[in-house]
């Protein structure tokens, strides 16, 4: 009788310990866990914020006098996203290098005096061309800042041009980064138009140009609606 009391009791006591140990170690995991998110999201924050792109394709689309013929602007545009390979195409039609330090448009004297930047839902991005990355330079949808239109607003991509006069000033160049990404656009079944109609102020502001830089020039792509 008093030994089967005593293995009720050490029964019972190892039931506690058990329970007790186990409360405690699944405390200790959830901690880990917790920490874990916690870390990764920091450093997610830290680090994630660039988009390095799929390299550009430079073979294939329509033959050139095609695309020339079907060029033009739309104003009406789908909310749907561009995925990151036709981001980097357009990013590399627009302002990329087709030769070692030469790019795919001519600049004066190849001063090379621009910077291109896209404003996309997540943020505000400068393209570096020789990294083949998108620099995020500010957080958060400022797609309404690149334009007064309302079909602007609404549209995934929104490139703005922007000319260093301390490199040289002339903004001439600019006709062929957005002929190059119209042409693009016609030939991969985009619809794009470029834009004069934006608050310059607004945007130097938004993008820390100060005095030397200056917005020359907007353009919207993405799917025509409808
Ligand atoms: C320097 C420049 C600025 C322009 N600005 C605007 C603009 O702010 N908004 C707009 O809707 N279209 C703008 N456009 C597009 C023209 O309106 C368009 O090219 C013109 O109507 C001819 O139409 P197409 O491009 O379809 O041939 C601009 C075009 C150029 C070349």
């Amino acid at each position: 009788m008093f030994f089967c009391k005593y293995i009720t009791i050490e029964k019972y006591n190892l039931k506690e310990f058990i329970t007790l140990h186990y409360e405690i170690f699944n405390s200790i995991i959830m901690k880990k866990i917790f920490l874990l998110i916690v870390v990764s999201c920091f450093g997610m924050s830290l680090f994630a914020q660039d988009i390095q792109l799929p390299a550009p394709q430079k073979k294939g689309g329509k033959p050139l006098m095609e695309a020339i013929n079907q060029r033009q602007s739309v104003r009406t545009f789908s909310d749907k996203d561009l995925d990151l390979q036709t981001i980097s195409n357009l990013m590399w039609v627009a302002y990329g290098y087709n030769r070692e330090d030469k790019l795919v448009i001519p600049t004066a004297m190849d001063k090379q005096q621009f910077e291109i930047y896209v404003a996309l839902k997540a943020g505000v991005y400068q393209y570096d061309a020789k990294a083949n990355k998108l620099i995020l330079k500010v957080k958060g949808d400022h797609r309404k800042a690149t334009g007064k239109q309302d079909y602007v607003w609404n549209a995934p991509v929104n490139f703005i041009y922007v000319v260093n006069s301390e490199i040289l000033d002339s903004s001439v160049e600019c006709g062929a980064i957005f002929q190059n990404v119209y042409l693009y656009c016609s030939s991969a079944g985009l619809g794009s138009v470029v834009r004069g109609y934006f608050d310059q102020a607004e945007l130097k502001k938004l993008l820390n140009l100060g005095e030397k830089k200056k917005v020359v020039l907007c353009q919207t792509v993405g799917y025509k609606a409808g």
